[in-house]
């Protein structure tokens, strides 16, 4: 099989991970803070390695990471109907790499496949257990429907926490810098943090999280891609400061004045290494 082949068949899987993670984070921030909840969110972290993985492959093989997201569950009445949609979700994939273990003759991506392929089914075996926890704990949907200035701010800021995770994922990929990498991976963790934070606030007042991102910058070259990081941070830090003024709950403000403080530090940190990278330039 030649190289494109295997890097298409690699995005593909890259593109489940990445449906995974957000249908999962989905269903456990709307259960709000309980142990299955947690459970959720520790195999969606799994799912990020397996996606963390998928993507360096696919560069060391020359190829672009993929940053489409593919098929979710969204239906379901209950917490029940959504874990069993997430049984469904792993089978999918147990399905996917099965055959793309058969289809791959490199030794070593294969390998990659086959541990990947062994998480998944340890998923899929937690998930029918939640199915059954689920139906005998009566587990809650804690979402409500409220819509106001409050929702409309915190799902704002899902949504730009979700475009700079993918956008801060894509660069440390694509950089040839190791320390720019470094920084990167580094932000796109806190900024998860940022996204838990926001969607479990949302969820506590009676909102529901919309876990969709905007347009994310897949500059190439490591000093155009800190640019665009830099105007992205300072665009946020603008809106946290505006909201979190008008905002009058005090617990929303100082969620928002800590989430913006550390945005501050993502842009001098991303500032430092773009004067050195146009230093070396
Ligand atoms: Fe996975
Ligand atoms: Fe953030
Ligand atoms: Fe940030």
């Amino acid at each position: 099989m030649d190289k494109d082949k295997i890097i298409a068949l690699l995005n593909q899987d890259l593109e489940g991970e990445h449906a995974a993670i957000i249908q999962y984070l989905t269903h456990a921030y709307a259960m709000g803070e309980g142990e299955m909840a947690c459970e959720i969110e520790a195999i969606a972290r799994e799912e990020m390695r397996h996606l963390d993985w998928l993507a360096e492959t696919i560069v060391s093989l020359g190829g672009t990471p993929s940053l489409k997201r593919g098929d979710m569950r969204r239906d379901g009445e209950s917490v029940p109907d959504w874990v069993r949609n997430d049984v469904l979700q792993e089978e999918d994939a147990i399905a996917l790499y099965e055959e793309h273990i058969k289809a791959i003759g490199d030794p070593k991506i294969k390998r990659l496949l086959q541990r990947i392929l062994s998480d998944e089914k340890s998923h899929r075996g937690d998930f029918e257990h939640f199915v059954e926890k689920a139906q005998k704990e009566g587990a809650k949907d804690l979402k409500g429907s409220r819509q106001d200035r409050i929702t409309q701010v915190l799902n704002w800021g899902i949504e730009h926490e979700y475009t700079v995770i993918l956008q801060y994922l894509f660069h440390s990929y694509m950089t040839s810098n190791g320390d720019v990498k470094k920084e990167l991976e580094d932000q796109a963790i806190n900024e998860m943090q940022h996204l838990e934070w926001l969607s479990e606030k949302l969820v506590d007042k009676k909102g529901a999280p919309r876990v969709e991102h905007t347009e994310v910058d897949q500059s190439t070259k490591t000093a155009d891609m800190l640019r665009a990081d830099i105007k992205i941070e300072r665009e946020v830090v603008a809106e946290y400061n505006r909201a979190a003024n008008e905002i009058a709950e005090a617990d929303i403000k100082e969620l928002l004045t800590r989430i913006k403080d550390q945005e501050v530090y993502h842009a001098e940190v991303f500032s430092d290494l773009l004067k050195e990278e146009e230093g070396q330039g």
